[in-house]
């Protein structure tokens, strides 16, 4: 885990609500970066836009079964991408866990979402892709849900939104001025997917059966998950500050102590 760019506090390190100071396993990889401490996530961004020569070094810590995927793009850029991805994601977590990002082995849920098996499934991660940038977080022992997206322009944003939106979720994005509603969108569109992709169920999860807060002036939070308060009080949701351009959302199991944001580099990864 190399080359520690800029790091921030995603939510200004608003909330500190308490649980042990526990260090990570320590690993040589770990040198100079502050420890993920029970009730911290650490969200990492990736640029995914590299050169064909690191890409290919990068890709040499991917398992069989990766480099099976990566080679049935149809697109070159996108099996770069995904290397680049895939490469970044198990250099992180073999420094979380002390081995070699080769070494990192992972399960899938019953929808496709990965994990760590036995000993290391303490460690929760999730991973998102769009355009150029990627997100992985990172945190121990809750599940995690992250997604980012490319604004990009939405012909058929009134049609998704009809697919996807909870009613009360789709009458705050109607009342909105039009100039200020393809940012309340995407605001939504990854407040939910990172709550499908917490919860692992994915497409799998009725989309209008939770709502979220999307209002430009309205904090990132549930209003209603399944009519259940308990399950609302079980979540947390958070706005990631990805690169101009993208928007980003994180969903954690219980609380979060801390979310820190660091800018991932391909210099000496993948090794
Ligand atoms: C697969 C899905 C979980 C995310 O897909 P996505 O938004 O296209 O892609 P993202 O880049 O955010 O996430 C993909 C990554 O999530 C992880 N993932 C895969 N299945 C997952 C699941 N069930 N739960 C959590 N994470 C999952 C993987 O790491 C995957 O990347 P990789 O295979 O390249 O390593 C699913 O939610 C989906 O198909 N969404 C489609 C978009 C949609 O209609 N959203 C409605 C929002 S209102």
């Amino acid at each position: 885990m190399t080359g520690r760019c800029v790091t921030r506090d995603e939510d200004g390190g608003a909330r500190h609500e308490g649980g042990p100071d526990i260090a990570t396993p320590p690993s040589a990889d770990l040198a100079g970066l502050e420890a993920l401490r029970a009730g911290d996530i650490h969200v990492w961004y990736v640029d995914l836009a590299l050169t064909v020569d690191t890409v290919d070094r990068l890709g040499a810590c991917l398992s069989e079964d990766e480099r099976g995927r990566a080679s049935r793009f149809k697109f070159e850029r996108d099996a770069r991408r995904f290397v680049v991805a895939r490469s970044a994601l198990r250099t992180l977590l073999s420094g979380y866990l002390g081995l070699t990002p080769r070494g990192v082995a992972f399960t899938y849920g019953a929808h496709g979402k990965p994990a760590l098996d036995g000993i290391h499934a303490v460690l929760s991660f999730n991973l998102s892709h769009s355009g150029d940038v990627a997100v992985v977080a990172a945190g121990w022992d809750r599940a995690i849900g992250i997604d980012v997206e490319l604004r990009r322009p939405l012909p058929d944003l009134a049609d998704l939104a009809a697919r996807s939106f909870a009613p009360r979720e789709r009458a705050v994005l109607d009342a909105l001025p039009e100039r200020e509603r393809a940012a309340a969108f995407f605001r939504c569109w990854t407040r939910k997917e990172a709550f499908i992709k917490a919860t692992g169920q994915g497409l799998a999860q009725a989309l209008d059966a939770f709502v979220v807060s999307l209002g430009p002036a309205e904090p990132a939070r549930f209003l209603d998950i399944d009519g259940d308060p308990d399950a609302l009080s079980r979540w947390t949701l958070r706005d990631l500050q990805p690169p101009s351009g993208y928007a980003g959302a994180l969903v954690v199991e219980r609380t979060v102590r801390a979310v820190r944001g660091d800018r991932w580099s391909a210099a000496g990864a993948g090794t």
